[in-house]
């Protein structure tokens, strides 16, 4: 891997959706990416090909092996590592009383604990660098604000807000900076399995090069200044139902 002046983003959820249009981003800007996914065919097929950009399968969801896999990952990345981009996330949709312990589990473990470990792992390189570097989850508008049909989601959501503003104030002094992106609809994979999606219409959803856009603003932020969060909208709220 040839370590750019921009230094190593390493990013979670990279083969799909928000997380391939950041990756997408950040090698056209310099950045080398080491990304990680449990879809390997997919981020391979995007972006095998590229020198800077390097590759790890991992399941999220699987928080007793994290620790291990993520440490042994991040040994293997010489130079600054420029930020941590925890992105990945699932939906799990539908009346609580519809979904199984199992649902509650994954969604808590994969949109929650996964960024809480994978962060744990991280921080003690982070805050001995001697350049800014950023943290960067991708939450929601559901971490914002509780919607029906939404209970784990938004949970799951609210609980990394509230990490990510605890962790702002712990890490401050030592130049690490902790960012919450917070998009409504994207359009992206992430309606495959659900009973609806945004409207068709191109201001119903916001694009992921536009989430992507905007994490490239905060890396790039002057060292002194932090995005503590973005919201982002579509212009018009409109969802329609699909068949699954
Ligand atoms: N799309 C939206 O409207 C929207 C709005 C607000 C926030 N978000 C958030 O944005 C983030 C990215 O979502 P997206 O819209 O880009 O969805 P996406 O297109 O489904 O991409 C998510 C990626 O994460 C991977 N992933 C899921 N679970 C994983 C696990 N356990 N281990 C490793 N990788 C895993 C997926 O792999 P597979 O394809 O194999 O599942 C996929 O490649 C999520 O945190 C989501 O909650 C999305």
């Amino acid at each position: 891997m040839s370590e750019t002046s921009e230094g190593t983003v390493i990013i979670t959820g990279c083969a799909s959706g928000i997380g391939r249009a950041m990756t997408t981003e950040l090698l056209a800007s310099g950045y080398s990416v080491f990304g990680i996914d449990k879809n390997e065919s997919g981020a391979l097929s995007e972006f095998g090909d590229q020198s800077n950009f390097r590759f790890k399968k991992i399941d999220l969801a699987d928080v007793d092996k994290l620790s291990s896999e993520f440490g042994d990952l991040s040994k293997g990345i010489e130079g600054p590592i420029k930020a941590l981009v925890s992105n990945a996330g699932i939906g799990k949709m539908g009346f609580l009383e519809q979904l199984s312990i199992a649902d509650l589990k994954l969604v808590m473990d994969t949109n929650f604990l996964s960024h809480a470990i994978l962060t744990k792992c991280l921080l003690p390189r982070l805050k001995k660098q001697e350049t800014v570097s950023d943290i960067v989850y991708t939450g929601s508008e559901a971490a914002l604000k509780g919607a029906r049909q939404g209970s784990i989601y938004c949970a799951s959501k609210f609980a990394l807000r509230g990490f990510s503003q605890a962790l702002r104030d712990e890490c401050g002094k030592s130049g690490v900076r902790v960012t919450l992106l917070n998009p409504g609809a994207v359009r992206t994979p992430f309606f495959e399995d659900l009973h609806f999606e945004p409207g068709a219409q191109p201001e119903n959803a916001i694009e992921a090069r536009d989430v992507a856009q905007a994490l490239l603003m905060v890396l790039q932020a002057r060292f002194g200044t932090v995005f503590e969060e973005i919201n982002m909208s579509p212009l018009t709220h409109v969802w329609q139902g699909r068949k699954l």
